[in-house]
């Protein structure tokens, strides 16, 4: 079983790409890597658009995409052309990210991405929706995984993103709903007395029936 903070098991696939070692792709950035059931289904090609019209997002947050689909290259580059004009693209417009083949859903089963409920039409489970977060250093560091029946929300996978690289770098937690910019949480680790040195923008205590100080928050870090 992948555990959070596990290195992420690398694996070489062919995409709509050519062929890639994902963590030699994955090279110095963030990546988020995420499955669908097959090629040419309905909810599969929202979510595919969708990343299309977010990746300047990504880019700017240096994380590179990568979707997986079971079934083959060919097939993907014929699905590329419906995923594109339901994002709006022109047909010359490059697909801008890669699509994995998993025909034979050796990588989907590696990774623990199938849904034993869900059954395609041959009664074969299908490959659940997976997102997995890999870091630069290529340790696995978040998953979300959702039934073949369910969309994922990009917008959410962004903000988690946010939350990643700002928590590296700052000793705060981000609260329920936060959003970049929000204020946020001191760790609990951090000890009263380092308080001041570590949040020269100040900390409120929040007052809780427990008398315990532990809820403390301050402003958004600039990292
Ligand atoms: C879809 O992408 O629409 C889909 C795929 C498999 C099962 C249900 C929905």
């Amino acid at each position: 079983m992948l555990l959070l903070g596990d290195i992420f098991p690398n694996f070489s696939a062919n995409t709509t790409e050519g062929k890639i070692d994902f963590h030699e792709w994955l090279g110095d950035s963030w990546g988020i890597l995420f499955s669908h059931p097959s090629d040419f289904t309905p909810v599969c090609t929202t979510e595919l658009a969708k990343v299309i019209k977010l990746l300047p997002e990504f880019v700017k947050r240096n994380v590179k995409v990568v979707g997986l689909s079971c079934d083959s290259v060919a097939s993907h580059i014929e699905w590329c052309k419906d995923i594109k004009s339901y994002a709006g693209c022109s047909v010359q417009e490059l697909f801008p990210y890669p699509i994995v083949e998993d025909k034979d859903r050796n990588i989907a089963n590696k990774l623990g991405m199938i849904d034993k409920d869900e059954l395609d039409t041959a009664g074969i489970p299908l490959t659940a929706r997976a997102v997995y977060v890999v870091d630069p250093n290529k340790k696995f560091r978040l998953s979300l995984l959702y039934p073949a029946t369910t969309g994922r929300n990009f917008d959410e996978i962004l903000r988690i993103i946010d939350s990643l690289q700002l928590t590296d770098k700052a000793k705060v937690a981000t609260p329920a709903n936060w959003k970049m910019g929000d204020d946020c949480m001191v760790l609990p680790t951090v000890q009263d007395d380092e308080v001041a040195k570590n949040f020269p923008q100040g900390v409120t205590v929040v007052p809780l029936p427990s008398g315990k100080n532990y809820l403390r928050k301050t402003t958004c870090p600039k990292v």
